[in-house]
């Protein structure tokens, strides 16, 4: 048995995934580039957690460094990652190597980067199978075919010799699943697996994830820019700003009494049915933080609708609320007096101007 099934088969207590200060910076001509700044937070078997933030708030950076997916030159990484009881946050390539496909696997947003485009799908769900799992010609063919069944590709069998650019975004993505599927991986990663497809098929995908979960007791990390997708899709929802996590809480208790005001501001930038397609109508006002030189403070005090003198020189830390999985990061959070009374100021100004 090699060291990676044992590690695997063996028994371990506790979270599948437990991240504590881990910090990934770019060194580039400006500076070094913080893209994820402390970030400490656990995942248990079979469940799935949603990381939600605004473009370039950290969490594609977040999900390969954890996924020790990240080339080794420019980057400075830190902190810990502990899988199945094990630290992975040192690994050498050939050790990473086994871990993905078979222990970890992502979805990306763009099918066609990650599909060869010059191998038949058959001949790429097969090359993981022949290699990880040591599976003859035949029986990678014949697993690739029920895996493309699973995934409910129209005529499975067709597909199997197909190239990628011959399908559908829909049915690429259906692919790509199946592919981060069939070496059954206990952590999925889906970084915007569905930004690129139109609404229908977005639904039946994130569905057909929940349904592959479920099926394999798999944990699953969803990163997303739009609440809304999460919502009904995920156990939790970690909410990242600037590198960093600031709330994070099981999906019922985040809808119905989150507290940062930044996580309001994504939830009303969800586009509304009654909205124009392709608009916002709501956007955050104002520019995420340069992560080279950070505000001090809040990150978000700069374009926060509710900052007081404090929140701009002092950093708020992850504070528990009522609810004890959830944590935020704000000194004046939603329901606070401060909040409250600059919400009904807010809301006399509107009228003011009408
Ligand atoms: N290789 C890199 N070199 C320098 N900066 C990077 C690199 N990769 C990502 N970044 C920066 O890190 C920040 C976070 O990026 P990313 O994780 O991709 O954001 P998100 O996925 O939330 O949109 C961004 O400001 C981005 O410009
Ligand atoms: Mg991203």
């Amino acid at each position: 048995m090699s060291p990676q099934t044992q590690a695997s088969s063996r028994q371990v207590d506790g979270p599948l995934l437990k991240v504590t200060d881990l910090r990934t910076a770019f060194r580039t001509d400006r500076g070094l580039v913080k893209s994820v700044d402390g970030v400490s937070f656990t995942l248990d078997r079979g469940k799935s957690l949603g990381i939600v933030g605004e473009s370039g708030s950290g969490k594609t950076v977040l999900s390969r460094s954890i996924m020790g997916l990240l080339p080794k030159r420019n980057t400075e990484r830190s902190g810990s990652v502990v899988f199945e009881g094990q630290e992975i946050i040192n690994l050498s390539l050939s050790e990473r190597r086994k871990v993905w496909g078979k222990e970890m696997s992502m979805i990306f947003q763009d099918p066609m980067t990650s599909l060869n485009p010059v191998m038949r799908v058959g001949k790429q769900l097969g090359e993981g199978l022949k290699i990880h799992l040591g599976m003859s010609k035949a029986d990678a063919r014949a697993t690739a075919l029920r895996l493309l069944q699973d995934v409910r590709i129209p005529e499975p069998e067709k597909r199997l010799d197909q190239y990628a650019f011959e399908l559908s975004g829909g049915m690429r993505q259906r692919i790509m699943i199946a592919l981060a599927m069939s070496c059954g991986p206990t952590l999925l990663f889906a970084d915007e697996p569905t930004t690129a497809l139109d609404v229908t098929v977005q639904a039946q995908i994130l569905d057909l994830i929940g349904e592959q979960r479920r099926d394999r007791n798999m944990s699953v990390i969803l990163v997303t820019h739009d609440l809304g997708v999460v919502a009904g899709h995920t156990d939790e929802i970690a909410v990242m700003y600037g590198g960093k996590l600031v709330e994070k809480a099981p999906t019922r208790v985040l809808f119905s009494s989150m507290k940062m005001p930044y996580t309001e501001a994504l939830l009303n930038s969800i586009p509304k049915i009654e909205d124009p397609s392709h608009t916002r109508l709501h956007v955050i006002p104002g520019r995420p933080p340069d992560l080279v030189n950070p505000p001090k403070g809040c990150r978000f005090s700069p374009r926060c609708a509710f900052v007081q003198d404090r929140c701009r020189e002092e950093e708020p830390p992850l504070m528990s609320a009522e609810h004890p999985e959830h944590v935020y990061a704000c000194w004046y959070p939603v329901g606070s007096p401060v909040h409250r009374e600059r919400t009904a100021q807010l809301a006399a100004e509107k009228v003011g101007a009408l």
